[in-house]
């Protein structure tokens, strides 16, 4: 399905500018400047179409993208780090925590987090509003590259610890790199059979 053709659909900035739920839908959530953008990029292998920076707080509106008429997958403002007013970024929070809570159609959030850094007090909120919710999610660590596999390892464990006392199933933590593409395809296809995607 990632081999269709990305095409952007729809921004929004308020809930009542969501797009009518059509398709089954992946979002993208994390703290700014985490990867998000460049992590829709590495899973389509299209590059130019969702913007990155290495300026934080670059996506400032919910970004709907659709491959062919399958698959919507939602690029969400980053949360936490901008250069931005404290108005601006808490309705940004109020716009993320919106979508996730309402959305239908959402069959997954991924929450990607920075290897390096970990999981911040707005990430659990969120972990905690999905599982409220019962919105299925997926943590994702991103930038591996960036640190040895050994700290990786180390903080995809201390993840998987620290989320133990939530009800729901977590699915194991995800491990990528947009930039050298590790872990992109397991991310595509988390399905023990990734024949069919
Ligand atoms: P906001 O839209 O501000 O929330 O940021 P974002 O989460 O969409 O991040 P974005 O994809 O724009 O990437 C932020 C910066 O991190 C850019 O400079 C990217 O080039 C860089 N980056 C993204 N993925 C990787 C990665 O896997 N490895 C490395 N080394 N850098 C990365
Ligand atoms: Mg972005």
């Amino acid at each position: 399905v990632f081999r269709n053709k990305l095409e952007f659909f729809a921004a929004a900035k308020i809930s009542s500018s969501f797009p009518p739920p059509t398709l089954p839908e992946i979002a993208f959530a994390g703290v700014s400047n985490v990867g998000k953008s460049s992590l829709l990029n590495a899973l389509t292998r299209q590059w130019g179409i969702v913007r990155t920076s290495d300026k934080p707080g670059l996506t400032q509106s919910i970004n709907f993208f659709r491959l062919a008429s399958k698959l919507c997958l939602v690029d969400l403002p980053g949360y936490g780090f901008a250069y931005a007013k404290e108005e601006v970024k808490e309705s940004w929070q109020e716009l993320v925590k919106e979508y996730v809570s309402t959305r239908v159609g959402l069959e997954r959030v991924c929450l990607l987090v920075h290897t390096k850094r970990g999981m911040k007090p707005l990430d659990y909120e969120l972990v905690d509003l999905m599982e409220r919710h019962k919105t299925p999610y997926q943590i994702v660590l991103t930038k591996t590259d960036l640190v040895f596999p050994i700290d990786v390892a180390r903080r995809a464990m201390e993840i998987q610890e620290s989320l133990k006392k939530n009800k729901s199933v977590v699915n194991p933590v995800m491990m990528v790199s947009s930039k050298t593409g590790a872990g992109i395809r397991n991310l595509r296809a988390p399905s023990p059979n990734p024949e069919v995607t």
